[in-house]
């Protein structure tokens, strides 16, 4: 197929690498373009509407470069808009066109992961006000007890590299203690933000090795596959040319210098803004 119809990753800004990383190793062929919106990053204390309306003009701008399928790899716009948008917007946007989202994928999972049936969810603000977790989980392990804690300062010290640093430090111990305290028979932690598993260690390490710490990559990664081998007519659609496209509503230099960070390697993103 010559046509370009890549898959379109949408973070509000570089947690959603970590999940196109993992997506793009369980399926190569497939073309990707991701768009950060990096510029009006974090959306993680912002409204409902505000972050509707960013990752609404987000999908658009990917339906608009040729992307049938979108996911929107942030857990704050899939827990504050993907709902709206698969409901209202997709309609007039075009039927045969999808927008999926990483929260519903991990909870399917989560049941299967935790033996003390005490998970904890680490997000951000807005995720966890959502409440989504706790929504979702009820549907697919009802017998699951979850613990929630916001880490807001979480994506602003990954996004500024001050997660090495004594005080970032500080404030991820602070954080990973708050979710232990409200339940100490947690066994299982799912990192409910994209941004969170460029410190997974250091939340292991936190934890202790009792604990399993989840990132949702591996898993969104394994559930786009079961998703477009379930629908053939979706992934007939898809081109299959093995390219990859960066967008950032930042300056091309600015991500392309952080992007390779979480990356591990260089990519040449090019400029969108609203
Ligand atoms: N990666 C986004 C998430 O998964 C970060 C949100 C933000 O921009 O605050 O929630």
């Amino acid at each position: 197929m010559n046509k370009r119809a890549p898959i379109g990753i949408f973070d509000s800004g570089y947690g959603g690498l970590t999940v196109f990383e993992e997506v793009q190793n369980a399926l190569p062929e497939y073309d990707y373009l991701y768009f950060g919106d990096n510029a009006r990053a974090p959306y993680g204390n912002r409204s409902f509407d505000v972050v509707y309306e960013f990752t609404l003009e987000a999908v658009k701008f990917l339906f608009d470069q040729g992307c049938p399928l979108v996911v929107l790899a942030c857990n704050t716009a899939s827990a504050k808009a993907l709902r709206t948008i698969q409901q209202n917007d997709l309609p007039k946007l075009g039927q045969d066109k999808r927008v999926l989202g990483v929260i519903r994928p991990s909870t399917e999972e989560i049941g299967s992961l935790s033996k003390s049936r005490h998970v904890g969810v680490l997000g951000t603000s807005g995720t966890v006000q959502s409440q989504s977790y706790l929504i979702e989980l009820k549907k697919f392990a009802p017998d699951i007890h979850v613990s929630q804690h916001a880490c807001p300062m979480w994506v602003p010290l990954i996004e500024n590299e001050k997660h090495h640093h004594t005080a970032g430090v500080q404030f991820i111990e602070e954080d990973v203690q708050a979710l232990l305290k409200k339940d100490p028979l947690i066994d299982t932690i799912i990192l409910a933000c994209t941004h969170y598993p460029v410190i997974k260690e250091k939340i292991r390490q936190i934890a202790g090795k009792h604990i399993n710490v989840v990132s949702q990559g591996p898993i969104v990664a394994d559930k786009l596959e079961q998703y477009l081998r379930a629908h053939p007519e979706m992934d007939e659609k898809l081109s299959k040319n093995a390219q990859r496209e960066f967008y950032s509503s930042e300056s091309s230099e600015v991500f392309d210098e952080k992007a390779a960070r979480f990356l591990g390697y260089p990519i040449q993103s090019k400029h969108h803004s609203f």
